[in-house]
């Protein structure tokens, strides 16, 4: 399965169950290390870089199950093998099991981590952090070494809130001897899962959601089951489906509470949006509005969600604005709706501008990411005739069935 085949044109209508969130299930799934006995985790999705991260477990010497509703993890014997290669270079996550290993032994060596290609995406800040909890980096053959001789609490001020590098403190932090002070913490939904899953463990983390962090180390940690939530930027992008599509959907599950900005740009849009109990319902009567978008760190418009609204402002009734401020290579499915006929212009480093026309014509283009796939494939959706979006292998990094969802929602998609 390389391709999705997408016949366009055709307004959605239905229901669509979200799946478990990618980012919150890839650092849980990290911190199962740090707990030496087993953790069951419900709701991970089946998709490629979840499998990753079970691979890259087993390596380490877990024992991991795939259950029914949820993943096994035995840490309880776990070894400090080197991890594959390839594992590590293909997915950025593996960077949190950084902070675990760190926390479990005290050293790891690992590939410098990979992941889409949507940026320069450095890792100093997760250096500079654990650098101050005692930890020393060398350069090595393997890539690069991190040793601890005794991993203590710090104060740390993160001068911008990466998602990832407040992970890795968190997970260090647990284990270390010692109060950890993180100022300028990252404050995405992901986060405050990742605290709550260790706090149910027994750890104790104060100030999840907020941007001053305060980890009390040195705890023991207990195995838990643990919910991991539905997928916001999955809903999000069914979300977008539709309102470029034209429809009539009702997203189950979607954590309309961590979608604020995302609801809010989507009726900024022209959708209708209710949200219930049991979900999220969304009604898209026409061509979309125009919008300016920024993107901006939670709570403000997601960065993986920008693509989405790129794609379908397409076929906006005016101009649309987008700015990008966290990655800055997101802009790589231009050129693939250009294809299609969309008219996107650059105005600056970081900005473009979408002149909304009336049709997009069918065309074969190529997803070379996760996020930007995924907005390809609503691009044929909204688009005349057929479409074919190659890279297939890109997006189901982060959707379990992209082609059975849609199909849900009365598309025409078939992977080929
Ligand atoms: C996570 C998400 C990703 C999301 C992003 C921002 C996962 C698996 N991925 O990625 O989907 O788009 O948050 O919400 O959860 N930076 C540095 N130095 C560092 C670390 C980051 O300069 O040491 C920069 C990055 O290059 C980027 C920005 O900070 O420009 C945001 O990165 P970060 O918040 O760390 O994102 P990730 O954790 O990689």
């Amino acid at each position: 399965m390389d391709s999705i085949r997408i016949q366009g044109g055709i307004a959605l209508q239905g229901k669509v169950r979200i799946q478990g969130s990618k980012n919150a299930s890839l650092p849980v799934l990290a911190a199962t290390l740090l707990v030496g006995e087993c953790s069951f985790i419900r709701n991970c999705p089946r998709i490629a870089d979840v499998h990753s991260m079970v691979s890259l477990l087993k390596s380490l010497g877990c024992s991991v199950r795939w259950q029914e509703s949820g993943i096994l993890v035995d840490a309880t014997r776990v070894r400090k093998g080197e991890m594959p290669r390839e594992a590590v270079k293909g997915m950025r996550s593996s960077l949190c099991l950084l902070g675990a290993l760190i926390g479990r032994y005290g050293e790891a060596v690992m590939e410098y981590p990979g992941g889409c290609v949507i940026g320069k995406r450095p890792i100093d800040l997760h250096l500079s952090a654990l650098g101050q909890m005692g930890v020393e980096f060398t350069e090595r053959e393997e890539g690069l070494g991190a040793r601890a001789e005794s991993l203590h609490g710090a104060c740390i001020n993160l001068p911008f809130p990466s998602v990832g590098a407040t992970e890795n403190i968190i997970l260090a932090g647990v284990a270390a001897e010692g109060d950890t002070v993180l100022e300028g913490a990252a404050r995405e939904p992901e986060i405050c899962t990742l605290c709550r899953f260790l706090c149910c463990c027994g750890a104790c983390i104060e100030g999840a959601g907020s941007s001053r962090l305060v980890i009390r180390g040195g705890r023991r940690l207990r195995g838990c089951e643990f919910m991991v939530p539905a997928d916001r930027i999955v809903a999000g992008t069914y979300l977008m489906g539709c309102i470029g599509a034209g429809g009539n959907v009702f997203l189950e599950k979607a954590p309309a509470e961590e979608m604020g900005a995302v609801l809010l740009a989507a009726e900024k849009m022209g959708g209708r949006v209710c949200i219930s109990g049991e979900g999220i319902y969304v009604q898209a009567p026409g061509r979309p509005l125009p919008v300016r978008l920024v993107t901006a760190t939670h709570p403000g418009f997601p960065t993986d969600l920008q693509s989405m609204v790129l794609a379908v402002e397409t076929r906006g009734c005016g101009d649309t604005s987008i700015e990008e401020t966290i990655f800055e290579n997101r802009f790589r499915i231009v050129e693939e709706l250009e294809k299609m006929g969309a008219r996107i212009e650059r105005t600056s480093a970081g900005c473009v501008t979408v002149r909304g026309t009336e049709t997009l014509q069918g065309a074969r283009v190529h997803a070379r990411e996760l996020r930007g796939g995924a907005a390809l494939v609503i691009a044929g959706l909204m688009a005349e005739g057929e479409s074919i979006v190659d890279g297939y292998p890109f997006i189901y990094r982060g959707y379990e069935n992209i082609c059975r969802d849609f199909r849900e929602l009365g598309a025409r998609v078939t992977s080929v």
